[in-house]
C-alpha cells in the first residue's frame, strides 16, 4: 500500500489533515520532531518521531513505507522569532524543506503539498490578495516560504516535482468532535490565547495598535477553520494525480475580523467577560489581510465550510475546556 509523507503531522494543522486524509483511504506516515507536536493528535503506529534534517532517516521512510507523495507542514513558525533569529529560520524552513525534496528526487517521489502562508505576500497593495499580487515578504519568516515555492519551481521545471503551495490565512478553530485543536508553547496566535483569557488563565489580551485605517482601529484577519484547510490539503492531493504543473492557492474566506470584533464575539460565545489592552503597534503588521479564495474554488473545487467566525469560536472553545494536550 502506498502511503503519504506527513512532516509535522503532529501539530495543530498536520493532525487535522492526517485526520482527513485517513478519511479519505489514504495511508499517512507522520514525521514530527515532537517539539511543537503532540503525538496524541497521531492516531497509533501512524508517528515516527524524528527530525527533518535527518536525510538517512528520510530516505529510510520514503524507501520502507513505499511512499508516493508529500504533504509538508514541518517549521517554524513565529514572525517574531524569525526576524531575531533569521539563520534559525533558514536552517529549519529552508534547508531542511531543500533536504527533503532532495530525498524525494532521490526515490522519483513527486508529488509536494506545501504549508505556505500568507506571509509571502507581505504588505498587501490592494484587497482581497489574489494569487499573482506582488511577493515582498516583510520578515525571514514570509521569505523562508517564498524560497521554498521559488525551489518548487525549478523542481517542477528539472524534475516534473510537482507541488501545490497552499497560503493559508490565519488557521483557526478545532475539530468538529474537540478531540484536536490548537496547543503551542508559547501560544502566540490570538483565538486560543482570548479563549485562555475567558478561562481566566491570561490575565488580559493585547491589542497592537488601535490606529490603524480599519473600521475599528484594530488589526484585521482572514480566519479559516483548520477543518477547512485539512480538506483543502486532501483535494490538493489528489489535484496532483495526473498534473502536469504546480500551482498556488490562497486558502480563506474573503471576510476579514479585526482584533476587536474577535474579542466581542468571543466574548459572547464564552458569556465571559474578556479584558483587553491596547499596545503599540508591532513592526511588520499589516492593518488587514484578507483573501481572494475564487482560484481555490475553480480549480480544487474547494469552499471554507466550517469557517463562519461563530464556528471556529465554538469549536475552539469547546476544545480549551476539554484540552488533552
Ligand atoms: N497556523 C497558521 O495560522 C499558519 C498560517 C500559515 C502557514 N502556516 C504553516 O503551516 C505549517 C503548520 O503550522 P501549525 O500551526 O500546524 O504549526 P505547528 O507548530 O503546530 O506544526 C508544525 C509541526 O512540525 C513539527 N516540526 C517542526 N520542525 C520539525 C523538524 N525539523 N522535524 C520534524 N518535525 C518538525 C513540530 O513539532 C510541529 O508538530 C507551518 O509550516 C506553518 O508555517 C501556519
Amino acid at each position: 500500500m502506498k502511503s503519504v509523507l506527513v512532516t509535522g503531522g503532529a501539530g495543530y494543522i498536520g493532525s487535522h489533515t492526517v485526520r482527513e486524509l485517513v478519511e479519505n483511504g489514504f495511508h499517512p506516515i507522520v514525521l514530527d520532531n515532537l517539539k511543537q507536536g503532540h503525538a496524541e493528535a497521531v492516531p497509533e503506529g501512524e508517528l515516527i518521531v524524528g527530525d527533518l534534517a535527518d536525510a538517512v532517516l528520510l530516505d529510510s521512510i520514503v524507501d520502507k513505507e513505499n511512499v508516493d507523495g508529500v504533504v509538508h507542514f514541518a517549521g517554524l513558525c513565529y514572525v517574531g522569532e524569525s526576524v531575531s533569529q533569521p539563520g534559525r529560520y533558514y536552517e529549519e524552513n529552508v534547508g531542511n524543506g531543500l533536504t527533503l525534496l532532495q530525498v524525494m528526487r532521490r526515490h522519483g517521489v513527486k508529488k509536494f503539498v506545501f504549508s505556505s502562508s500568507c506571509a509571502v505576500y507581505g504588505d498587501p497593495l490592494h484587497l482581497p490578495i489574489e494569487e499573482e499580487h506582488p511577493k515582498n515578504p516583510v520578515n525571514p519568516y514570509g521569505e523562508s516560504k517564498l524560497f521554498i515555492e521559488s525551489i518548487l519551481r525549478q523542481y517542477d521545471r528539472a524534475y516534473e516535482l510537482r507541488s501545490v503551495s497552499l497560503r493559508y490565512f490565519n488557521a483557526a478553530g478545532a475539530s468538529l468532535d474537540a478531540r484536536l485543536g490548537e496547543s503551542h508553547d508559547p501560544e502566540s496566535h490570538l483565538i486560543p490565547r482570548v479563549l485562555r483569557a475567558a478561562r481566566g488563565e491570561i490575565e488580559k489580551i493585547e491589542i497592537y495598535g488601535d490606529d490603524y485605517p480599519t473600521r475599528d482601529g484594530s488589526c484585521v484577519r482572514d480566519y479559516i477553520h483548520v477543518q477547512d484547510l485539512a480538506i483543502a490539503h486532501v483535494a490538493a492531493y489528489r489535484w496532483l494525480d495526473g498534473a502536469s504543473t504546480s500551482e498556488y492557492f490562497n486558502l480563506g474566506t474573503g471576510t476579514g475580523y479585526s482584533v476587536r470584533e474577535v474579542v466581542e464575539q468571543a466574548s459572547r460565545v464564552t458569556g465571559q467577560n474578556i479584558p483587553s489592552e491596547v499596545r503599540s503597534r508591532r513592526p511588520g503588521d499589516p492593518p488587514e489581510l484578507v483573501a481572494d479564495g475564487q482560484k481555490a474554488a475553480r480549480l480544487l473545487g474547494w469552499k471554507p465550510q466550517h469557517s463562519e467566525l461563530e464556528k471556529i469560536l465554538t469549536t475552539a472553545w469547546t476544545w480549551e475546556q476539554n484540552r488533552r494536550y
